[in-house]
């Protein structure tokens, strides 16, 4: 990984760096291709701040696709225009062209988030991590790490991602698409794939010290396990908060988030694999790719090497849900003076939202198409052509309406005997907040379709508290008694368990427009999405900054439309929609 060090130019207000979109040759898994990249390295360069600094990046497009980036978690506060998701905040950045990001961090964020590219799939490729280092004048909330390493774990697709994607969109290819080929770490997909071994990532480190590793998962469409052959991992912050001290041989991490981890390097001189493999609650009897990342943490010292590191048996399996769901419920917020809970207690709004892949029906040209979908209360999202958060800027009509429910259309047995009905409603609907209201929505899990699995849901322009979690169908007289409201996880990205709920909260107070997503690219393509509108509050100081001088052009339209796809039934069936 190039992991080079953003060289900052500090001016009055802020940190200023350059971003280069451009067709990179890389060789993978023996194959080479050529793919767009940032600043020629994969994963893309790492920004490195302190906690409260401003930064300013300049995205240059000489690729041949537009394409948008995405500040992954961070709060962005009032000040939508610099968020990124494609047809959401803004319009693509045209090849040949460039635009500037006003990339504001929330006053409490500190830890490790990540950018990538929204637009299309365009991320496989287009990312990189952000550290948030204390604030100048103080320090974590655990004992100053002798060192720390970036595991920045991504998807390696050997054909030409942006080629394939409108195939898929136009003409049902797309075996090779629906599947990441590798993962890697720090751009490797090291040991154990052909002709990876030349090029492992290593960490090196030395005995009786402690190493901070931020992990960031930016795999495009599955959970996955991570775990470190002989060491134990201490989880101390997730989404860029922190937590407190876990301690645990794996973690499970979703699409999306981050995680910062301490390990002891109290083990016999040698070299251990780290290994990172899918997670699916996808039915176990699917056969899928078992592949496994590795990179090795390797002791300094004088000693005769193994031939081959230790692999980590502490990995669990990629179905083992009983290690990925129960990973799920296990951290908590610090909660201490410094590193404050805010859990709203009285709230004003309550949403229940189930997620789903179900059928869609609609005529195209005269003919009557029915096939999967995503959908948030049986809404499947469509993106307008334009913006919404421009529409709503200069009160244009007919981009989107403002009637996403509130609960879904009926009430059933949301996680039973597979169910077919009821179908979702493909529209571009969005629900409108005002400011400070104190929101709470459950997020149900169905098996519509029979196609129960997680959904990691993540939501820009905030953090929210994750105060409960179980299976089922949600009970809301006896879950909440359970909630957690006094030290519940602060997360940005959280899964709702397969055939389970998650139940979350926080106070609308960030005025802007703001999608909510599942981070399976494969479901959000499909429309498992939403846009939240908060208004601007009375006083300047609540309300939204004012847009920049410039914004990309809406004029030159993506050819990509959700009417446009047309997989049958039949064959998403065949190939397991994770
Ligand atoms: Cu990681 Cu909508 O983004
Ligand atoms: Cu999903």
């Amino acid at each position: 990984m190039q992991n080079i060090r953003f060289l900052f130019f500090r001016f009055f207000t802020g940190y200023s760096n350059v971003l280069q979109l451009k067709e990179t040759n890389f060789t993978r898994l023996c194959k080479s291709k050529s793919m767009m990249t940032v600043n020629d390295s994969f994963p893309g360069p790492v920004i490195r701040i302190h906690r409260g600094d401003l930064v300013y990046v300049n995205v240059h497009n000489q690729d041949d696709f537009g394409v948008t980036i995405h500040w992954h978690g961070v709060k962005q506060t009032r000040n939508p225009w610099s968020d990124g998701p494609d047809h959401i905040t803004q319009c693509r950045i045209q090849p040949g062209t460039n635009f500037t990001y006003k990339v504001i961090f929330g006053e409490d964020q500190e830890g490790t988030l990540w950018w990538h590219a929204h637009s299309d799939w365009t991320r496989a490729s287009v990312h990189g991590a952000i550290v948030i280092l204390p604030a100048e004048g103080t320090t974590y909330p655990f004992p100053k790490p002798d060192g720390e390493h970036l595991v920045v774990i991504g998807s390696w697709f050997s054909g030409d991602l942006n080629k394939e994607f409108e195939e898929f969109f136009s003409n049902q290819t797309f075996e090779s698409l629906l599947d990441d080929n590798a993962f890697t770490i720090n751009g490797e997909p090291g040991d154990l794939v052909p002709c990876g071994r030349e090029t492992t990532d290593r960490y090196l480190v030395d005995y009786g010290k402690t190493y901070l590793l931020r992990i960031v998962n930016a795999v495009v469409n599955v959970e996955l396990f991570f775990a470190i052959s002989e060491h134990n991992l201490t989880i101390v912050g997730t989404d860029g908060t922190y937590t407190k001290p876990k301690v645990i041989s794996y973690i499970m991490i979703a699409p999306g988030q981050t995680m910062d981890v301490l390990i002891t390097t109290n083990q016999s001189l040698g070299h251990y694999y780290m290994g990172a493999r899918r997670f699916t609650t996808f039915s176990e009897n699917v056969s899928f790719d078992n592949m496994t990342a590795t990179a090795i943490l390797q002791y300094r010292g004088n000693y005769t090497p193994p031939v081959v590191p230790s692999f980590p048996t502490n990995l669990p399996t990629f179905h083992d849900s009983e290690s990925g769901l129960g990973f799920l419920p296990l951290l908590r917020s610090l909660a201490t003076p410094e590193h404050p809970v805010n859990v709203p207690l009285n709230i004003t709004t309550r949403m229940f939202i189930t997620a789903s892949i179900n059928l869609i029906n609609y005529t195209h040209e005269g003919t009557e198409i029915s096939h999967l979908g995503g959908s948030l209360n049986n809404i499947t999202f469509m993106d307008p052509s334009s913006s919404v958060l421009l529409a709503y800027y200069r009160h244009i009509s007919g981009v989107y309406t403002t009637d996403f429910p509130d609960y879904p259309p009926s009430f059933y047995n949301f996680t039973g005997d597979m169910h077919t009905r009821p179908m979702s409603v493909v529209g571009t609907k969005v629900r409108v907040f005002n400011y400070n209201e104190s929101v709470e929505i459950v997020f149900q899990g169905t098996n519509l379709q029979g196609q129960a699995s997680d959904h990691p849901m993540h939501l820009h322009g905030y953090t929210f508290y994750v105060v409960g979690m179980g299976y089922g169908v949600f009970n809301n007289e006896t879950d909440p008694k359970s909630f957690n409201l006094v030290d519940p996880s602060e997360r940005n990205t959280i899964t709702i368990p397969k055939n389970g709920w998650v139940a979350l909260r926080f106070l609308a107070n960030n005025p802007g427009v703001w999608l909510w997503h599942c981070h399976i690219d494969r479901h959000l393509i499909w429309g498992m999405d939403t846009t939240f509108i908060v208004k601007n509050g009375e006083t300047p100081e609540t309300s939204m900054l004012p847009p920049p001088a410039y914004m990309p052009s809406c004029a030159v339209q993506s050819p990509i439309r959700i009417e446009d796809f047309r997989d049958s039934v039949e064959l998403v069936d065949e190939i397991n929609v994770n």
